[in-house]
């Protein structure tokens, strides 16, 4: 590991830790409906508690852009938060001042405390070295536990990282581990797995992808514009023909670097976009008219991909096949993720998924805690794959 970890600080009895993390959850009607980036700090603040540090937990919450946004608080999760760690959370108004640093001086040593929303004041997305060291200043260590933030240099992610003995929290490296052993030094041969909507949103990634991996699939709605790029029909689907150009220089690029691109074999085709709608199954070859829309790859499709999934060692797996929130369109989804979670149980894949809707349909198919790691991480997923370096990982690395 190029940065240190919890296991090199030893004793912290009564020191201040100031920890990142992310707690940018999702919510609805004021409630938390997936507390899973609050579950997966608690190993780091536990470890802290263990060595007797005081512990300031520091997050972000939605885009308040510099300015106090009282709905913006992060002052809902401080419950939410004790009933998991078990413990009080205290919390702070503020961020950074008197205040806020008279408030951790009066913790208990093991003590924990929320800091309000660090968005609330401009610096910190300014990277402003000034408002870092306001952060620097509560603190003995900084620990940066937020893989999900790291792609954002930001004061709280960046700059403090600069000021301070710097340290991956639990969360960040596993996050890290993981992926190094999927992109980085991954077993070969390795499979990737990328689906959604648009090819222009994943650009960066293909070509990123096509240049490492021994094999992609391009599902999802994606995957029309290259069947398009390719001369197939692909009636009123989603497809971005402006981009027939790119999809056929990432397919030739594939081909150079040796990479075998698969695509859909067969398609699932319906006219209305809802649950049940009246669908068929066909091969590529069969016509389709202006109202049918492809939503996801057909039984060929999953049959051929499962059989190069079963012959790869490594899979990285970002975006669902089809649309999976409508069934039956979750099928090829479902039926590919199911195989993958077998092949990771039997010891014969090393399976790493992440980004906001592939969490959300592994969770759907019922497997998300069968593959070898599910990161918590939406953009600085993406960024990794696009094999960008994220400046909060950076920033450790020092
Ligand atoms: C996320 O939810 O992906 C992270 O918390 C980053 O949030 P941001 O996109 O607002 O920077």
């Amino acid at each position: 590991m190029p940065f240190k970890t919890l296991d090199d600080v030893s004793d912290l009895n009564g020191k201040t830790a100031l920890v990142r993390v992310d707690f940018n959850v999702p919510v609805e009607d004021g409630r938390i409906t997936d507390d899973t980036r609050l579950k997966v700090a608690l190993p780091t603040i536990e470890k802290l508690i263990a060595k007797g540090a005081k512990v300031a937990l520091l997050a972000h919450f939605d885009r308040p852009k510099g300015k106090v946004v009282p709905a913006m608080s992060l002052k809902f999760v401080a419950p939410a938060l004790a009933a998991l760690l078990g413990k009080p959370v205290a919390f702070a108004d503020d961020a950074v001042g008197d205040k806020t640093e008279a408030a951790i001086k009066a913790l208990p040593a093991g003590g924990v405390i929320l800091l309000e929303n660090v968005r609330f004041h401009p610096g910190e997305e300014t990277n402003d070295p000034e408002f870092a060291a306001e952060l620097a200043r509560l603190a003995d260590i900084y620990v940066n536990d937020a893989f999900s933030a790291a792609h954002r240099a930001h004061a709280s992610t960046e700059a403090v990282a600069r000021l301070l003995p710097a340290y991956a929290g639990e969360s960040m490296r596993r996050e890290l581990t993981a992926l190094d052993k999927a992109l980085g030094n991954p077993e070969r041969p390795t499979l990737g797995i990328v689906g959604g909507s648009k090819v222009s949103t994943k650009l960066d990634l293909l070509k990123n992808l096509v240049g490492s991996l021994d094999a992609l699939a391009i599902g999802g709605g994606m995957a029309n514009t290259f069947l398009y790029a390719q001369g197939h029909d692909v009636g009123g689907s989603l497809c971005e023909k402006d981009l027939k150009e790119t999809a056929l220089e990432i397919l030739r690029e594939a081909q150079t670097k040796g990479c075998h691109i698969m695509l859909p074999l067969d398609v699932v085709v319906a006219q209305d976009f809802k649950a049940n709608a009246p669908h068929r199954t066909q091969p590529l070859s069969a016509p389709l008219s202006a109202d049918d829309k492809i939503f996801d790859a057909g039984p060929l499709t999953v049959e051929a991909l499962t059989n190069v999934m079963a012959g790869s060692k490594t899979l990285i797996w970002n975006g669902p096949l089809g649309v999976f929130e409508l069934p039956p369109f979750d099928a090829a989804t479902v039926a590919t993720a199911k195989f993958a979670a077998q092949q990771t149980k039997s010891g014969k894949l090393v399976a790493v998924a992440g980004g906001g809707d592939t969490v959300a349909a592994l969770n759907h198919a019922g497997v998300a805690d069968d593959m070898t790691f599910v990161s918590t991480a939406g953009g600085a997923f993406l960024e990794w794959m696009e094999g960008k370096v994220l400046p909060g990982v950076a920033a450790l690395e020092q």
